[in-house]
């Protein structure tokens, strides 16, 4: 292929993702762009030169090592953080020039948060906690209950409304967090390292319901380190040293039902087998 020695807009194009057939758009994306922190005066480039474009419904996994740059990314493209330098956009406005207010105003628009400490407030119940982004919002009483009842309901905990973090498993604490994310009904979901603290069991149901968030048409962004966990995803977009350095489709694409099944684990139904440390069933 012949390229001129500068780079050209064809030349951004190839190094960004070709969007699914049929003509998807492009939800959120990032050009050029780069984060450089300065601590105690010392310089580092946590992101070089970073471009690519999320479609929408796609699930998509940023993976890489520890200190690649990927929590950078994902609070750029979630609008928590702005670049060094670069373009960023979601749904095709420029963010560059948004004041915070707006920036928040998007935010609390389009995208939903999942974290791998899950975040909730301690001593609060659930439902309290899944309603805290309509508070923020400013939605009324009676709206909030019915929003967050029915996000808890959509991640199987419509029976823990009550329940306290403390009085919650780990994956159950990330369905609530889940809940939260959905209650604003967001188009896209952020996830950083979700199964980060969860036994591999928990974490497989939470791949399950990031899936089908994503089969109902929610694009889904997975940070993870782990690489099982970013074959759940349709695309990989690698990192080392703040630098894209793969950016493909999974060819076996992992499917948490399927893996929740063999283990004798049925989350729709609450039917659950006796599963061992390991995820073998004993
Ligand atoms: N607020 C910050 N101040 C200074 N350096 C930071 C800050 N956040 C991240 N870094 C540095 O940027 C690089 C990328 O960090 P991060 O995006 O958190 O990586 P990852 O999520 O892949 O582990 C690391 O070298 C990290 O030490
Ligand atoms: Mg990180």
């Amino acid at each position: 292929m012949a390229l001129g020695p500068a780079p050209s807009d064809d030349d951004r194009r190839r190094r960004s993702w070709q969007c699914l057939p049929g003509g998807r758009r492009s939800v959120l994306s990032v050009d050029e762009v780069s984060k450089t922190y300065f601590l105690e005066g010392v310089e580092v480039r946590a992101l070089c030169d970073v471009s690519m474009d999320i479609c929408e419904g796609q699930m998509v996994s940023i993976m890489g090592p520890s200190g690649s740059g990927k929590s950078t990314l994902m609070h750029i493209i979630g609008l928590l953080d702005r670049p060094t330098s670069g373009i960023v956009s979601i749904e095709g406005e420029e963010v560059g020039e948004l004041s915070q207010n707006e920036l928040a105003a998007l935010r609390n628009k389009h995208i939903g948060f999942v974290f791998q400490s899950f975040n909730l407030l301690a001593r609060t119940g659930a439902q309290a906690n899944v309603e805290l982004p309509l508070l923020y919002a400013g939605v009324g009483g009676a709206e909030r209950a019915r929003r967050s009842r029915e996000a808890l309901e959509r991640v199987e905990l419509g029976d823990r409304m009550r329940h306290t973090p403390s009085q919650l498993s780990g994956g159950q604490q990330q369905r609530v967090a889940i809940a939260r994310a959905l209650v604003t009904n967001p188009s896209i979901v952020l996830a950083d390292e979700p199964t980060g603290n969860l036994d591999s069991r928990s974490g497989v149901e939470v791949m399950a319901m990031l899936q089908e968030l994503n089969d109902q048409g929610i694009t889904v962004v997975v940070v993870t380190h782990d690489a099982n966990v970013a074959r759940h995803s349709q695309r990989i977009v690698e990192l080392r040293d703040g630098v894209i350095v793969r950016d493909e489709a999974v060819e076996d694409r992992v499917i948490a039902a399927e893996e929740l099944a063999q283990l004798g684990m049925n989350t729709a139904s609450g039917v659950r087998g006796v599963v061992g440390d390991e995820g073998e069933v004993t």
